[in-house]
């Protein structure tokens, strides 16, 4: 049987920690969907499509990576798409916590789809979508720390604003 692993996520916009998780977990499934989340009461910097569209663009070389988006209970999407197991990234241990009890009400929600927390390559341990953005916001150099398109998409954003 395929074995599918969802990784979720709000992705405002994707970074390159993403992206190394994404590599990482692509290696060990054989299909692994980003699961980009539609924030239908947060604003978002960057509307669903362009957050799609901007994973599309960052996960193109892998074949067995394929981005979709989704609202609602992240484990009924997981079962809707097959998958039985959700990844999410641990950075530090101050993101254990959130990502513990989020694990766990999946896990009492649907008991078979188990939560895989996987860690990004060290030199991406700081990064954060906020953070990227902030810096964005008042001009700073992002340039690495996310794909060159989003890089551009968040100058203009912040050049027109
Ligand atoms: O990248 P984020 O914003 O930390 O991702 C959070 C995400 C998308 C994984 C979480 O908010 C989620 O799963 N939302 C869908 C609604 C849901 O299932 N909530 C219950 C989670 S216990």
């Amino acid at each position: 049987m395929k074995r599918i692993a969802v990784y979720p996520g709000t992705f405002d916009p994707v970074t390159n920690g993403h992206l190394d998780l994404t590599e990482r977990a692509s290696r060990h499934f054989d299909e692994v969907v980003m699961a980009v989340l539609l924030n239908e009461n947060k604003q978002p910097t960057f509307s669903t499509e362009e957050r799609v569209a901007f994973m599309r663009d960052a996960v193109k070389a892998w074949p067995n990576v394929r981005v979709d988006s989704f609202g609602g209970l992240l484990v009924d999407y997981a079962r809707k798409i097959g998958a039985s197991v959700i990844v999410r990234g641990i950075r530090a241990v101050s993101d254990f916590e959130y990502e513990l009890q989020m694990a766990m009400m999946n896990r009492r929600l649907i008991e078979e789809i188990e939560t895989v927390f996987m860690v990004p390559s060290e030199s991406y341990s700081y990064l954060s979508s906020k953070l990227v953005r902030e810096v964005a916001r008042f001009g700073g150099n992002i340039s690495g720390l996310v794909p060159d398109s989003v890089e551009q998409a968040l100058l203009k954003r912040f050049r027109s604003s």
